[in-house]
């Protein structure tokens, strides 16, 4: 039956939704939310938009036809279980249904809502994540420069980080061109591009066990990373310079303690 179908998608869905990943774009969302005097309802919403688009990113960036891997947040990945049509229509409807959540979070203020889903398409679309996934496709087969791995890491994971503190800011009330949101913007590019040298690093130095998701696939598949440039002490001090600029700038803020720790444990996670 129709309920049969829908029960399907949604289990799903829920699976890679919650099989327990690290919620840092959610807790940005929050956090720059709370930090600039916004109430929690209103970036909910906006959180777990920008969530349900990492997950549906996740799950299609593990299929056979792009990264090809079995584990992901410590299970197997969605298409070993429910198959590659399932697992590629569960990432679709969760992309989609992401833009119901900021359009109608009612929350905030038709024009916060609008401005909102506007900024999440053009991070998550062909001028964002989408489009670093495709630079990323096309290094495989190519050496790419400093610069442009600057660039595909600022797409590829960079946009929706940033994204995700900018909601918070948004659902707090203030808008582009305040000194907070260019505090939030700042800090999340900083921390974004560490976040990327950190997970280069790990896909090098750490276990399937340790991750929860394969390892050593960016060397199979000769994918461009910042160890293409760097060592790893080099790599590790660049993240720390990143992170700790990131800090100066939400610092002056009173109540930022949590945001700046959560920069810190993004700098020397192991997961
Ligand atoms: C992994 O992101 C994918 C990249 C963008 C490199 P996370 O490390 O945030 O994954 P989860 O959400 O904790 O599983
Ligand atoms: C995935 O990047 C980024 C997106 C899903 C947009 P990676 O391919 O490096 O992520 P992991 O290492 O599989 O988590
Ligand atoms: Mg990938
Ligand atoms: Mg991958
Ligand atoms: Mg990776």
């Amino acid at each position: 039956t129709e309920d049969e179908d829908l029960k399907v998608l949604l289990d799903a869905e829920r699976y890679s939704l919650f099989a327990g990943g690290k919620r840092i774009r959610p807790m940005l969302t929050i956090e720059f939310c709370r930090l600039f005097g916004g109430d929690e309802a209103a970036a909910l919403p906006f959180a777990c938009a920008v969530e349900m688009i990492h997950t549906y990113s996740l799950i299609h960036d593990d299929l056979p036809c792009m990264d090809d891997d079995d584990l992901r947040r410590g299970m197997p990945t969605n298409h070993k279980v429910y198959g590659e049509a399932m697992a590629l229509l569960a990432g679709d409807s969760m992309f989609m249904d992401a833009f119901a959540l900021t359009g109608g979070n009612d929350h905030v203020p038709a024009k916060v809502r609008a401005e909102a889903t506007v900024l999440l398409s053009r991070a998550a679309g062909y001028g964002g994540m989408v489009r670093g996934q495709v630079v990323d496709m096309f290094g495989e087969q190519n050496t790419l420069t400093y610069e442009e791995l600057l660039f595909l890491h600022a797409h590829k994971t960079g946009a929706l980080i940033r994204v995700a503190a900018q909601l918070g800011v948004l659902a707090a009330g203030l808008g582009g061109g305040s000194p907070e949101m260019e505090a939030a913007v700042g800090y999340a590019e900083r921390i974004g591009l560490a976040f990327q040298v950190i997970d280069d690093i790990l896909d090098v130095t750490s276990t399937p066990e340790a991750m929860g998701k394969s390892v050593g696939g960016d060397a199979d598949h000769h994918k461009n990373t910042f160890l293409s440039f760097k060592s790893i002490p080099e790599a590790e001090a660049f993240a720390n310079a990143l992170t700790e600029e990131a800090i100066a700038l939400i610092s002056p803020f009173d109540g930022s303690e949590r945001l700046i720790a959560l920069a810190r444990y993004l700098a020397v996670r192991k997961v």
